[in-house]
């Protein structure tokens, strides 16, 4: 199939390079051949990255991006014996890799490796470019489709726990390279004066912590400070608690079940917010609350996606991510919450720093930011 030529000769006259008949475009809008085409082009290069999805899930899932990485370029056969998989398989799954580009091929020795871009994309666990969370983010938003169809109808949400699949396991897994290659680094120290407090020890609260990844990773570089990990969802603190006893930090953090506006404690140093405020039925309800439980000269830092204040600045392949994120999973979650102001994942910075001064924060401003993030400071 000669994808290239599919839009034009449909476009021109209706009919298609097999002889087909093309239904009819609306006759009152002149079809443009050439856009037609990169349009069409264009979304068969998106459809190719989402028939990927499933096979980067199984190349991950059976180590064969692991195994690729490892080794001299391998042949489909002796890639399927050292991952213990069925070698046709193998070969079929390889094709299409090396068609997506994912996966480099020797034609002359019918091999194939990982180039050190691909292993960072695909095979490597801290790489600040691991994008393997994404694509199990992608299959939970897949398998989500019924539920937040009926939502579109009803106007309704869908809770967090009721969401398809482990979307906890895919956006903690996705999330936790972004803090393991900034948040220690380059985010905590953009603040005014948290890492000089830390490091003499202090109280952190870690509100809408999901997983604890990030908790887990400020504890780890603060042994003199207390941490605490909030968050609604139990299943969540539960496998942040595991984390915490897996990486030894059990004695500096706990974790509790509670929502963002009624945790406990007070006198907190500083209260962390990682990708959570938009998520949340009364972001409004939770920054008074964090306005209240810090300390007189505390920080609340909320990390927020990257985003401009009008959609027109956000039509772009980061913010066209987003924006479907947001759809499939962010609004119907704040819907289904009391108030549900559905902030959506695309806020921007005017709206959440109105959020934080019409709680009774004096000062707000960007610390810092990252393509995807926006590290927010407010202070009292
Ligand atoms: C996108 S996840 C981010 C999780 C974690 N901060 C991270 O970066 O990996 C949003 C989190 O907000 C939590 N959440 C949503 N609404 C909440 C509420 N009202 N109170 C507390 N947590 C809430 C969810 O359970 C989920 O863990």
């Amino acid at each position: 199939m000669d994808h290239d030529h599919i839009a034009t000769s449909a476009g021109r006259n209706g009919a298609t390079t097999d002889g087909a008949v093309a239904p009819a475009p609306n006759p009152a809008a002149a079809v443009d051949a050439a856009k037609l085409e990169a349009l069409v082009s264009r979304i068969l290069s998106d459809l190719g990255g989402a028939f990927s999805v499933p096979l980067v899930r199984i190349g991950d899932r059976l180590g064969l991006y692991r195994h690729l990485r490892e080794g001299v370029a391998l042949t489909a056969e002796e890639l399927a014996e050292r991952a213990g998989a069925a070698p046709r398989y193998v070969a079929e799954w390889l094709a299409a890799q090396a068609a997506s580009g994912y996966v480099t091929y020797d034609a002359q020795g019918g091999r194939f490796g990982l180039s050190p871009e691909q292993a960072m994309v695909f095979a490597h666990d801290n790489s600040p470019v691991d994008l393997r969370g994404a694509f199990d983010l992608a299959a939970a938003m897949g398998g989500n489709t019924d539920l937040v169809a009926e939502a579109f109808r009803s106007g309704g949400g869908v809770g967090w726990g009721d969401q398809a699949g482990c979307l906890f396991c895919a956006v903690g897994r996705f999330f936790r390279q972004k803090y393991v290659n900034n948040l220690v680094a380059s985010w905590l120290p953009a603040l005014d004066g948290v890492t000089e407090r830390l490091a003499r020890g202090g109280a952190v609260a870690d509100v809408g912590c999901g997983h604890g990844h990030s908790t887990v990773l400020m504890a780890q570089a603060y042994p003199k400070a207390r941490f605490t990990g909030f968050d609604f969802h139990e299943g969540s603190i539960e496998e942040a608690r595991a984390q915490a006893r897996a990486h030894g930090v059990e004695d500096r953090v706990s974790f509790e079940v509670a929502t963002a506006k009624d945790f406990p404690g007070g006198s907190y140093d500083l209260v962390t917010c990682f990708d959570c405020l938009h998520d949340l039925g009364d972001p409004r309800a939770a920054a008074r609350r964090i306005r209240q439980a810090l300390a007189p000269d505390g920080t609340w830092m909320f990390v927020e996606p990257m985003a401009g204040d009008r959609l027109e600045d956000n039509l772009h392949p980061v913010g066209r991510l987003m924006y479907s994120a947001s759809t499939m999973v962010c609004v119907p979650t704040s819907l289904d919450q009391e108030v549900g102001e559905a902030l959506g994942a695309q806020a921007g910075e005017a709206r959440l720093g109105e959020i934080a001064r019409e709680a009774g924060f004096g000062r707000f401003r960007r610390a810092t930011e990252t393509p995807f993030n926006m590290v927010l400071e407010a202070r009292p």
